[in-house]
């Protein structure tokens, strides 16, 4: 994290809302710092919109408050938050130029002509689209339109930047450099900002820290390589990347390792359950090595989990292979860099290795009491 200096600027506190009978947003707490990127990461319908309209000012909390530099605008209207807004649908003025657009937010708020062009002048030349200000919008590729949409946002000079899926629209390649020229972008003008997302690569590569929403409540607030390496629930787990999982019995606990016996033999994994807890071992595909030859290796190493089984597929991925192993009636995926798979081929025996510090467990979500 390098920009943010620590400072709050948004800080959303036990807020909940609802919609009649539903309740959407569940006393979720966020704070914000100066110049960070949060992002809101998680499936359809867990909130994310929601929370962003109520640091907009497009809603209101029932309970809890916000406020946005030291100030509480819970009940503060949109047009004086001093937060700027780019949704998905860019919501452009079709029969204005690019110049007319960004320009747009200082003309109703009746800033002289100067101000406005030189507004204009600035930020089109931030995002790179000085050269089209005269033309209409409706001529301008989708990743054009996407920057007017900045552009505009910007150039209001808000203390605070609101993204609501602004990127999807954008076709893969234009939506990598758009992630990472908005990411230069925020921090070169020091913007605070909120980023909405289901895609878990954008997340990764734009956030500071990414909060994963899941039913209106936040699961897990973290950076990125925290969030990935160690998911603090299965939902994360399972949101953010790749993973192998097993379901599995306690059979023994002591310093803070578990021994569990599951379908693919006793495995270990870092964590503090009871015996006899019903639960799920999990370990990121990376870390699980393909051992084709499995006579003599890591014999008796206690840091270290085993599976002896036989290769389903193996999946080339170019910089990388996939490979599923299956043991016990379950399927195990381990991931290969380069060609290091080169050799296997489905029907082979294999054994899996991989760290017990690199093991997680969790409580079984589907097991009854
Ligand atoms: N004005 C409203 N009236 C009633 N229910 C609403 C309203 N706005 C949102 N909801 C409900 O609140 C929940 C959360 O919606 P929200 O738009 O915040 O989800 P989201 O996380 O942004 O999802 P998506 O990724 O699909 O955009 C959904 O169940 C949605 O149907
Ligand atoms: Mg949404």
């Amino acid at each position: 994290m390098s920009s943010p200096d620590g400072a709050p600027h948004v800080v959303i506190r036990s807020v909940s809302k609802r919609y009649g009978p539903l309740t959407v947003l569940d006393r979720v707490d966020l704070t914000v710092a100066r110049g960070e990127l949060v992002t809101l990461l998680g499936p359809s319908g867990c909130g994310k919109t929601t929370l962003l309209r109520l640091v907009a000012g497009l809603a209101t909390p029932e309970e809890g408050a916000i406020a946005i530099a030291g100030r509480d605008v819970t009940r503060v209207p949109p047009h004086r938050r001093n937060v700027g807004v780019v949704f998905q649908s860019y919501a452009l003025f079709p029969h204005l130029t690019v110049a007319g657009n960004v320009a747009f937010g200082l003309a109703v708020r009746g800033r002289p002509r100067e101000e406005i062009d030189r507004a204009v002048a600035r930020t089109l030349s931030l995002v790179r689209l000085e050269h089209l200000g005269s033309r209409r919008v409706s001529a301008l590729s989708g990743g054009q339109q996407q920057r007017v949409a900045l552009a505009r946002a910007l150039a209001v000079e808000p203390e605070v930047l609101l993204f609501d899926e602004a990127l999807s629209a954008l076709d893969r390649n234009l939506r990598e450099d758009m992630q990472v020229e908005l990411r230069r972008l925020l921090r070169e003008i020091g913007a605070t900002a909120i980023f909405v997302t289901h895609d878990q690569d954008e997340a990764l590569t734009m956030s500071d820290r990414i909060a994963v929403m899941n039913g209106g409540r936040i699961e897990q607030l973290a950076d990125p390589k925290t969030l990935y390496a160690r998911p603090a629930t299965l939902f994360t787990l399972g949101f953010v990347g790749q993973s192998t999982r097993v379901r599995g019995t306690v059979a023994a606990a002591a310093d803070g390792v578990v021994t569990v016996d599951t379908p693919v033999g006793r495995l270990s994994a870092m964590g503090h359950f009871a015996a006899g807890s019903p639960v799920v071992v999990a370990a990121r595909p990376e870390h699980l090595n393909v051992v084709a030859d499995a006579a003599g290796h890591d014999g008796g190493d206690r840091a270290r989990n085993r599976v002896d089984g036989r290769v389903r597929a193996v999946i080339f991925q170019g910089s990388r292979s996939r490979i599923e192993v299956e043991a016990g009636g379950e399927t195990l995926l381990a991931e290969l860099p380069g060609r290091g798979a080169a050799d296997l081929r489905p029907g082979d025996d294999a054994r899996l290795v991989w760290p017990v510090a690199e093991t997680f467990v969790y409580p079984d979500p589907e097991a009854r009491p």
